[in-house]
Formats: C-alpha cells, sequence, structure tokens
C-alpha cells in the first residue's frame, strides 16, 4: 500500500480504501477502468498499481482539476518546476501569498494554482461560492505539500499511467458513454451534497446517477458504487432503488478527522454497491482467484 503513490491531497480521497474496493473485483482482464467522479483519482492509481486493466479513463466536472490532471500524467515536470516556484514564492507571506494565488485561479483557472490551494487550504477540502469561485481559507499552520514530495508522488503517479489513460472534463454520463461489458466502472459521487452540506463544486444530480446506473444495468456493463455512510450515530445512508439489484457492503474507513478533532472515538463506515454484472462476473471467476475474497456484512445487504 505504502509503495501506491497519492499525488493530490484530496478531502475524500477514498486511497485509505482502495485496496478493500479493489478486493471486491477478483478478476485482471478489465479492458477499461473508469473513474468519472476522479477528484484524486485514488482508485485509478491503485487500479493501475495492481495492474487490473489495459486502459484507464478519468474524469471529473471541475475543468481546473481534469487538467491538473493532464498534467500530472503527461508533464509532471512542468507541474513540479512550476508549483515549486509558487511554493518558494510563498515564504515570505504564506497567509498573503495563498489569497493571491486564490485571486489567481478565481480568474484564470491555472491548475498549477488549483494544486496549489488544494494541498494548502483547510482539510485539503475545496470549496466554491455559488459563482462557481474558489473561496475556501488557507490552513495557517502548514505551507501545503513540498515540492520534493510532489516530485516524487507526481513522477511515479506518471509512470504508472502515462501513454494509458484517457481524461475527460465533465458531466460522470459524458465520460463513460463508451463503456463496454469488458470495462469496469467506479463510481464516487458527491453524495454529501444530499445533505444540503455542499463541499465539491458540484452538487450531485441523484436522479440522473439512478438512470445512468439503470442504463449500465441494461447493458451488463459492470460497475462499484461508493454511496453513503455512518459516522457514530449520525447516518448518511440514501435509499437506492431496489430495481437496481444492487449489493451493499459497508468498509471500516477508520475514524474521522472530525471525529478526532472533537475528540470522539467514532469510527466511519462507507457503503459500497456492486452492479449485478460485477457480481456476475466475479461469481464465475471465483474459483480462479480465491484469495480476493468478499467480506458481506449485515448491514446494507
Ligand atoms: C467524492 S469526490 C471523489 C473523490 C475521489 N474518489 C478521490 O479518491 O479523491 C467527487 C468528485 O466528483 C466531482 N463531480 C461532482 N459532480 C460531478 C458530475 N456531475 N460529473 C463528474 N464529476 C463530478 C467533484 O468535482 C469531485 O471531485
Amino acid at each position: 500500500m505504502s509503495k501506491i503513490p497519492h499525488v493530490i491531497p484530496y478531502q475524500g480521497s477514498k486511497r485509505k480504501l482502495a485496496q478493500q474496493i479493489l478486493k471486491q473485483i477478483r478478476f485482471n482482464n478489465i479492458d477499461t477502468f473508469y473513474e468519472p467522479f476522479a477528484g484524486s483519482a485514488a482508485m485509478t492509481i491503485a487500479a493501475a498499481a495492481n495492474n487490473i486493466a489495459n486502459r484507464y479513463v478519468i474524469g471529473d466536472k471541475l475543468d481546473a482539476l481534469a487538467k491538473l490532471w493532464e498534467i500530472i500524467i503527461n508533464e509532471p515536470e512542468k507541474l513540479i518546476s512550476d508549483y515549486s516556484q509558487l511554493w518558494k514564492n510563498q515564504l515570505d507571506n504564506p497567509k498573503e501569498y495563498y489569497f493571491s494565488i486564490r485571486d489567481h485561479f478565481n480568474t484564470t483557472k491555472s491548475p498549477t494554482a488549483l494544486f496549489y490551494l488544494i494541498a494548502r487550504c483547510v482539510k485539503n477540502s475545496v470549496r466554491f461560492n455559488s459563482d462557481g469561485e474558489f473561496n475556501q481559507s488557507p490552513d495557517n499552520r502548514r505551507l501545503g505539500m513540498h515540492p520534493e514530495r510532489l516530485k516524487k508522488q507526481a513522477l511515479a503517479t506518471s509512470h504508472l499511467l502515462k501513454g494509458k489513460t484517457k481524461i475527460f472534463s465533465g458531466d460522470f454520463q459524458d465520460t463513460i458513454k463508451n463503456a463496454k461489458p469488458n470495462d469496469l466502472i467506479y463510481f464516487d459521487p458527491p453524495w454529501e451534497g444530499l445533505t444540503q452540506n455542499p463541499r465539491y463544486a458540484y452538487l450531485l444530480d441523484y436522479e440522473s446517477l439512478i438512470e445512468e446506473l439503470k442504463r449500465l444495468n441494461n447493458l451488463d456493463i459492470p460497475y462499484l458504487l461508493s454511496f453513503d455512510g455512518i459516522c457514530g450515530n449520525r447516518s448518511y445512508v440514501k435509499e437506492l432503488p431496489d430495481y437496481l439489484n444492487l449489493s451493499g457492503i459497508s468498509l471500516n474507513a477508520g475514524r474521522s478527522t472530525q471525529a478526532t478533532l472533537l475528540g470522539r472515538a467514532e469510527i466511519t463506515f462507507e457503503s459500497l454497491y456492486i452492479s449485478p454484472a460485477l457480481r456476475n462476473k466475479n461469481s464465475l471467476l471465483t474459483n480462479l482467484q480465491p484469495e480476493r475474497t468478499s467480506y458481506q456484512l449485515a448491514l446494507f445487504s
């Protein structure tokens, strides 16, 4: 796990759950692995590190983030050099510099400026106002990812994904429109938006997600969906229609940062839904790879 690179420090990243999620795929002959709500693309990076697919497609509706992915994968040296410059320039007055880069980003939508903001903002948590302007504050206790660390992580990520990854800027439906039954899609939509606590640039249109899942089921295209969760006694569960025929399992995501800050020893559980087409493929291949076993918990089944 420690060898898997992690380049964008993004709140909500699936980095820590990636191995648990990959265990739900018990075969390695995937043609294209899609991650249409990419964020930090933790699942794509883990999938590529485990060599589970021939090609990868990542997409995000936040255009500057999709462009940042282009640079990370195809021109990592440029990102490293531009970011190092920003990081050094901030040292005299980090707080004032952060706000100047935030203004710069809101005017230019520069992907490198976005990376600097994500790396330096409070809890690495991107926030936008209703005009689409980045409005998160700086974390004044930290200077953001050290350029040497970025260098290591970006080069390793590029090494894994260059030459076999396509990047889309736009809605998840467009990113996956060419998916086929030999592919696999991992969805991690911004379900927090359903609780009226918007975090990302865009909220989820629940109906269009359900329509898309229905379409994929009809075409026998396998997918995994991270959707809701439980932290302490608070539940963020949103019903998914029975006719989608999904099986839900519960993954232990460890202690939530928020709960730790508040001194509570609460464990977060996140649910993961497995599509009927993926279940079928898994059961056909279980005998070939018995070591990649699933653990179905009663909670969501
Ligand atoms: C929960 S985060 C994904 C986190 C990701 N799994 C990771 O490991 O970092 C959801 C992402 O979906 C993007 N997004 C929101 N609505 C979208 C849409 N309709 N189509 C594509 N991407 C969308 C957001 O910009 C955000 O980056």
